[in-house]
């Protein structure tokens, strides 16, 4: 079976990215980074990609450029890259509703949090909040809805009465760098997919997200 082609789009420090990377190169993932996207000029995660080779490319909002003009851009890239996946990894931006539709069953996301819950930004201080016994991130297929796509992976640690968003910050990203280069093995597999009412594992409505249990 040929190895996936992913693009993998950032806002931010890159680790998943990195550590996406990491799994494709160690083997634990049929697949290949062919491309790194950011849209802003200070993601870290450049450098990073640089210095392994993985092509990098910029892409920054013009001035009054409307979301769909800019995520035509963003389109454009990724079919030069020839990507089969489309992986969102810390990509502060919102789609347009053309560019979800576009992409659909190929773009994926990854949210710190156990979605439902938390939604949106500043999730490990809203959980800390609703003083949450569990907290974690998810790996779910994107749709319209902002973080409401079907869930895939999610991975589950338990809040300590000590924690602080600093440290569950820490500790889910770890968490992220496990779940989803497991998720995109099952996708890069052909054992997972997208489907018209949420998502299909091994031919079987996948109704609740895998879930892994964290202890650290
Ligand atoms: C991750 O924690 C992701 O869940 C959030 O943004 C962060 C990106 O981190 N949406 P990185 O750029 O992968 O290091």
């Amino acid at each position: 079976m040929s190895r996936a082609r992913l693009v993998v789009v950032i806002s931010g420090a890159g680790s998943n990215m990195l550590a996406i990377d990491d799994a494709c190169r160690s083997g634990a993932l049929q697949a290949d980074v062919v491309g790194v996207i950011r849209n802003r000029a200070d993601a870290a995660g450049l450098t990073k990609a640089n210095e392994r080779g993985i092509p990098s490319t910029l892409i920054t909002p013009a001035a009054d450029e409307s979301r769909q003009i800019f995520d035509e851009r963003l389109a454009e890239a990724i079919r030069a890259a020839k990507a089969d996946w489309v992986v969102l990894a810390g990509y502060m931006r919102i789609l347009s509703p053309q560019f979800v539709q576009a992409f659909t069953g190929r773009l994926l996301n990854i949210h710190p949090s156990l979605l439902p819950a938390h939604k949106g930004l500043h999730t490990h201080r809203r959980a800390i909040e609703a003083h949450d016994a569990q907290h974690g991130a998810t790996v779910h297929f994107v749709t319209a809805e902002l973080d409401g796509g079907p869930r895939i992976l999610r991975g589950v640690l338990t809040v300590r009465p000590e924690d602080t968003e600093d440290t569950l910050r820490h500790r889910v990203q770890r968490i992220e760098h496990a779940i989803y280069p497991e998720a995109l093995e099952l996708i890069a597999r052909g054992r997972l997919r997208q489907t018209e009412r949420g998502a299909e594992l091994d031919g079987q409505p996948l109704v609740e997200p895998l879930e892994r249990r964290f202890e650290f």
